[in-house]
Formats: structure tokens, C-alpha cells, sequence
């Protein structure tokens, strides 16, 4: 082992300084990527891979301890762990514009296998990542992808994140609230910037202080990922340019937005097609896995009508107004376009709010800020894959809880199944839980199954079916938890609703 180890050291180094001779020499500067490395964006020609230079990450002015000269960032990719083989390599520019991050779209690399990638600069060498192609259209190899949300840094330890690593999947998905905006609070560890993060430079060290955690740091390492935001990468619940409250008091929402927007493309494995302009990011954007399944990645915050009758868990006929929005009509017309292709065997929601109807009391209560809320779109988008012939998979976070649905093409009559809803509770937020509370309800029986533990969601898909296990820790405010499966559901291609396994 300890002779295996020195060989991979001695054949990294000895294999840098062959490939980058020439660059940079090496000063005195602190190590650089503080902040770790991450590809995401999965093609069948390629990824990105990311890093941001941080010697010093927490520094209040959001800079990282870097100067306004750029940095030269040399990567290199391969197709083993050792580097002997170099696939790609190059040199890019980080610059103060973007806080030093850099994002690399490679192209031309074979479909359907893994790569190992690293960076050098200022003198030192990155961690190792490792990423993966997808698999080439006409393919469908079995995809092992996992997916979570809602990772609070205060509430507990990222032992879920670990996990995700350890499962050596193919995919990773995170579906919003990857880091909170509020203050300094109680929990395990505490937040800094102190206050609620409004301006640029404060949303780049809290970003940077959730990145600065070694299991996160791992999870990014192990897989690439596909991200898409809640409310909490700026604000609670808000709507578009609709704050949901007003603390802190004043300030300009679209210019707060704006920086939010921009720190979060700086820390996230991105292409630059979805680079931030001015107030406004597009996010919501389509990934083919082969000929297996096609991810519609979605936004359902920047375009959103305002929570109707006022947000929160109320009886709301304004929520059934026709007009309103959850989506946008771009966005709405871009899914169900979609939807229409058949791209894969399977088609993928990933989205931050839950889906299928949930009433909350007998006289028809509704959470305002989720699709109940907009009822009106969700029809339309109902309506339109099944003319479609799809039958999607819906996959949501938000809600910091496990839960699983049959979607229902009326859910008054419960009258029939037209896709599968799979909810994914928190890495973190809402602390322990509890393993026995109870959550489903007769008002809605097409909900069937609930769990208040943290941890995240394993999916197995093949051409034929899919297998899904909910990953649970019995706690995370104490670290290392293991991870153990709370319940496991089969989903048969082309047979919308969960069945036993
Ligand atoms: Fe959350």
C-alpha cells in the first residue's frame, strides 16, 4: 500500500512536470484551491471542470486573498488517476472579474468513460476530480445518478455528501438550496459572513465557506454535477423580483439578485452559456444521457409570479388563476417541447418545489410556494405530456424531507397515473429529524411514502427500469453517520407510479 502510494505521488509530479514545464514557478504563495475542484455538465463529447483560486477563501472583501492580476491556471486531463495518459491539457486565465474561478468546457473526448482531472497554479497542484462523459446517443448503459438539495451549513454536517462520493456514482444532481443566505444562527457550526448575505462580496465567502468543507470537497471530486437552484442561493421564497420579506430592510432586490446570481456561476461547474447578464441567469436547460434518459433541469424562481393570497400553507383560489406562472411561458414551452422528442428511454424533471398536489387539510389547504400554488401551469404541463405520450419522472428537493408520489392526471378522482414524483430530503437543513414521524394522509393517497431523516436519493436506471433507494442518516449533527436505505421503490420504463421493488 505504502509503496503504491509513493508510486502515485512520485508518477504525478514526475508526470506534471513533464506536461507543464515551462509555467509558472512556483512562489510563495499559500495553497490556492482552497475551495476544491468539480466538473459538471456532462456531454457525450465532454464536461466542465472548475476551480476557483482562494489562498485565503474567507477574506470579507470576497476575493479569496488574490490580487486584481490574473492567474494563469494550467488543467490537464487524463484517462487514468495516475495522469499517464493525457487526454486534454491547457492553460486558462482567472481573473478578479470572476473572483479567479475558471470554467473549462472540454469537447472531443470519447463518450461513455470516466476521466481524472487536475489544475496547477501559483505553484501548486489541485486536488484530483473525477469526472465522466455521457454515453453517446444509440447507447443506454445502466446510470447510477444521485440527487439531494437543501445542504444548510449550521444544521449539521455534510456526512451525506461523503456518502454520495462513497457511492461512486455516475451523477450527481443538486436541486437547490445549495447554500442559505441568512445570518449567524445556532447549530453545529456557524455561518460567516455573519449577517444575511446581500452584496457580492458576502454571497462569495459564504459560497466559499460551504465549499472550504471536505465533504462536499469529495462529493464534487467523485462525479460531475448537475445544479439548478432553489430560493435560499439568494432569498427565502422569492418570486422573480418579488422579495418574500423585507429583512434586512431596504436595498435594491434586482442589484442583490444580480450579485447572487454571479457568485453562484463563479462556485458552480457551469458552462458559460450560462455565464450571469445583468440581473438575470439561464439556468433551465436539457442534458442527453445516451439514448437512456434526457434531464430537464428547471428554474422555477426567476421567473415566478408572486406567491398568491400572501405565501405560506393557505386556502387560495387565486392559486388556480389561469394566468399565473410558475415557470414562465418560455420555460413552459421549452419543457413540453421537450417532453415531445422522446429523447431516451426516460425523461427527467429536476426541479426545486413539489410537484404532485399535496393538501395540507381537508378544506383544500396548499403550500403556496409550490406547484399547488400554480396550478393552472402544472395542468398545462400535465396535460401536455401525456399528449405527448411522455411519462416522465419529476425529481424535487425544497421540502427537506423524503417523499414519493404517483402523479395523477386528476387527483380529485385519483383516476390515473401519468408520471412518478421522487422527492429528495436535505443534506442538512432541518437538522436530525425523526425516523418515526408519520406524513402522509388519506387526503392524498397517491403520496406514498414519507421520512424525516436527512441524506439524499440513489437511482440505478436501465433501458427497462429503474430502482430507487432513499438514503437516510440517523443523524448529522454528529459527524460520520452511516447511510442506510429507509425504502426502495421500482419504476418500470414506460409505467408511470412506484411499485414495490
Ligand atoms: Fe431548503
Amino acid at each position: 500500500m505504502t509503496l503504491q502510494r509513493r508510486t502515485f505521488l512520485i508518477g504525478g509530479l514526475a508526470s506534471a512536470g513533464v506536461v507543464l514545464a515551462g509555467s509558472t514557478a512556483a512562489t510563495a504563495v499559500a495553497y490556492p484551491f482552497t475551495l476544491g475542484v468539480a466538473s459538471g455538465e456532462p456531454a457525450a463529447d465532454g464536461f466542465v471542470i472548475w476551480t476557483r483560486l482562494a489562498p485565503s477563501p474567507l477574506n470579507a472583501d470576497g476575493l479569496g486573498g488574490m490580487t486584481s492580476a490574473d492567474a494563469a491556471v494550467e488543467w490537464q486531463v487524463a484517462t487514468d488517476a495516475n495522469f499517464t495518459q493525457i487526454a486534454a491539457s491547457g492553460t486558462v486565465a482567472a481573473t478578479q472579474a470572476w473572483a479567479h474561478s475558471v470554467h473549462v468546457t472540454l469537447t472531443g473526448l470519447q463518450p461513455g468513460r470516466e476521466y481524472w482531472y487536475r489544475f496547477r497554479a501559483l505553484g501548486h497542484i489541485s486536488q484530483v476530480g473525477r469526472a465522466r462523459t455521457a454515453p453517446a446517443v444509440g447507447s443506454s448503459p445502466a446510470l447510477t445518478m444521485l440527487f439531494t438539495s437543501c445542504s444548510h451549513y449550521e444544521a449539521g454536517y455534510f456526512t451525506a455528501y461523503r456518502r454520495m462520493a462513497e457511492e461512486n456514482p455516475d451523477l450527481i444532481l443538486h436541486l437547490g438550496d445549495y447554500i442559505y443566505e441568512g445570518g449567524a444562527g445556532s447549530g453545529v457550526r456557524t455561518h460567516q459572513p455573519s449577517g444575511e448575505i446581500t452584496s457580492l462580496a458576502n454571497y462569495r465567502v459564504r459560497h466559499a465557506l460551504y465549499k472550504r468543507d471536505v465533504d462536499l470537497q469529495a462529493a464534487h471530486a467523485a462525479a460531475p454535477w448537475l445544479v439548478v437552484w432553489d430560493d435560499h442561493e439568494v432569498e427565502n421564497n422569492y418570486a422573480n423580483l418579488v422579495r418574500a420579506d423585507n429583512s434586512p430592510a431596504g436595498g435594491d432586490f434586482a442589484a442583490r439578485r444580480a450579485a447572487a446570481y454571479k457568485a453562484y456561476y463563479e462556485h458552480m461547474p457551469l458552462r458559460s452559456a450560462q455565464a450571469p447578464s445583468g440581473s438575470n441567469l439561464q439556468l433551465y436547460r436539457r442534458l442527453r444521457w445516451g439514448s437512456l434518459a434526457t434531464f430537464h433541469m428547471l428554474d422555477t424562481r426567476q421567473y415566478r409570479d408572486d406567491q398568491a393570497c400572501g405565501d405560506g400553507t393557505k386556502l387560495c383560489p387565486a392559486a388556480d388563476d389561469p394566468g399565473r406562472t410558475l415557470t414562465g411561458a418560455a420555460q413552459e414551452s421549452w419543457l413540453l417541447d421537450g417532453l415531445g422528442q422522446r429523447l431516451g428511454t426516460w425523461d427527467f424533471l429536476g426541479q426545486q418545489v413539489f410537484f404532485a398536489q399535496k393538501l395540507a387539510a381537508a378544506d383544500g389547504s396548499k403550500s403556496m410556494d409550490s406547484w399547488d400554488g400554480y396550478t393552472a401551469n402544472r395542468g398545462r404541463i400535465q396535460a401536455g405530456w401525456q399528449a405527448r405520450g411522455n411519462t416522465p419522472v419529476v425529481l424535487t428537493g425544497d421540502v427537506h424531507r423524503h417523499w414519493a408520489s404517483n402523479i395523477m392526471d386528476n387527483y380529485a378522482t385519483q383516476n390515473k397515473v401519468i408520471g412518478t414524483e421522487l422527492v429528495t430530503t436535505s443534506v442538512t437543513s432541518s437538522g436530525d429529524g425523526n425516523a418515526a414521524e408519520t406524513g402522509t394522509s388519506s387526503l392524498n393517497p397517491h403520496v406514498k411514502f414519507y421520512k424525516n431523516q436527512r441524506g439524499y436519493v440513489r437511482t440505478v436506471t436501465t433501458p427497462a427500469q429503474m430502482t430507487v433507494d432513499f438514503r437516510v442518516l440517523d443523524k448529522v449533527t454528529v459527524r460520520d453517520y452511516p447511510i442506510k436505505t429507509a425504502q426502495s421503490y421500482v419504476i418500470q420504463a414506460g409505467t408511470p407510479g412506484l411499485q414495490a421493488p
